[in-house]
């Protein structure tokens, strides 16, 4: 079965066909970030209509590199939510009119849940049970993944989101939007010994997160050491990202950890924007061996969104029977 996956929760356009025998046969991502840069962030209305001016030709490149035609499509993924409901609305109603003519199934995807499975598409995927930490933009969550479709969810940020956390902190060091990787690199360059930021919500029990305190602290530290520009200098910055990126690195390790321990198991799945992280990869790595488990992810362009994730989870929800009737429905706000 060929599933085509259509990804538009956001600012990328994301689209691929993906074969249930041979695995992903193409797939192509157009990012707005040019489109947003010079606002800081995403402008709903300008990601959705450039998610109608992208979709349909990125369908036809998808179809192009595999020599096929509409006429090979089995089924349609789309992302039906969460995200931003214009934008939802374009990947949903291309997906759904797209079935309809073609007289193919039809199937709405949970973002995270694509997100969730896309470390499946890489050559030695994670066998089920385990736990998967999700980390975005817009969530942060801890869920015991038993297979597909049975998600139970162990713990969830209260408040902003760590991929949220860190584009603040990127605005705070007036770095470029998206912030995540822009903080990520600047730390590299940082003395990881000048500043210790808190772990919030480490020394009590429970899988939950907090980030909006550990934004506060960030900010309190970037107005205390700021010059007549309104910014510290440049190593104060990178000192400044590191101890940020720390802090949010080991909160995560430790819940990680103690969800595994928590759920007995011994395989953890990240996944998200934030799982493309390379201080969080290498400190999960390190502290996981100590306890015989083992962390997967998927590639970097796999990390973020993208359309194979969608056109794969599309892909298990038909082998399961779980695609669903006609109507078009797109949910802005959507609990896994
Ligand atoms: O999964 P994603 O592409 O979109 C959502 O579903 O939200 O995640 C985007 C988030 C952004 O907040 C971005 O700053 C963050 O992931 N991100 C990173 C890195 N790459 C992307 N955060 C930290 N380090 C990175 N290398
Ligand atoms: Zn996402």
């Amino acid at each position: 079965m060929r599933v085509l996956g259509i990804e538009t929760s956001c600012d990328e356009t994301g689209v691929a066909l993906y074969d249930t025998d041979k695995g992903l046969l193409s797939h192509r991502l157009y990012s707005q970030i040019k489109v947003h840069a010079e606002y800081g962030g995403v402008v709903p209305e300008l990601a959705s209509r450039d998610h109608v001016r992208k979709t349909l030709p990125l369908i036809q490149e998808v179809l192009d590199d595999c020599g096929l035609s509409k006429g090979d499509i089995d089924a349609v993924a789309y992302t039906a939510g969460p995200g931003l409901v214009g934008a939802l609305m374009v990947g949903a109603c291309s997906g759904r009119a797209m079935a309809y003519a073609l007289g193919v199934p039809a199937v709405g995807v949970h973002h995270m849940e694509g997100h969730l499975l896309a470390p499946m598409l890489e050559d030695q995927p994670p066998e089920f049970p385990f736990v998967a930490l999700l980390v975005s933009g817009g969530h942060t969550q801890l869920v015991e993944v038993d297979g597909i479709g049975q998600y139970k969810l162990l713990g969830e940020s209260l408040d902003d989101a760590a991929g949220e956390a860190f584009d603040k902190a990127a605005k705070m060091l007036d770095l470029d939007y998206p912030g995540g990787p822009q903080v990520a690199k600047l730390a590299e360059q940082g003395d990881p010994e000048r500043f210790t930021f808190p772990r919030p919500m480490t020394d009590r029990p429970g899988l939950d997160f907090s980030f909006s305190g550990l934004k506060t602290f960030t900010l309190n530290t970037v107005a205390a050491h700021k010059q007549a520009d309104g910014l510290p200098d440049d190593q104060t910055c990178a000192d400044i990202a590191c101890a940020f990126q720390e802090a949010v690195v080991d909160t995560l390790v430790i819940k990680c950890r103690r969800a595994l321990q928590q759920c007995n198991m011994k395989t953890l799945v990240i996944a998200g924007g934030v799982s493309a992280n390379q201080r969080l990869r290498e400190k999960l790595e390190s502290a996981l061996a100590k306890i015989g488990a083992k962390v997967f992810y998927a590639r970097h362009e796999f990390c973020t969104d993208n359309g194979a994730m969608i056109a794969y989870a599309g892909a298990q929800r038909l082998l399961a029977e779980q695609g669903e009737a006609l109507p078009v429905h797109v949910k802005p706000r959507w609990n896994l």
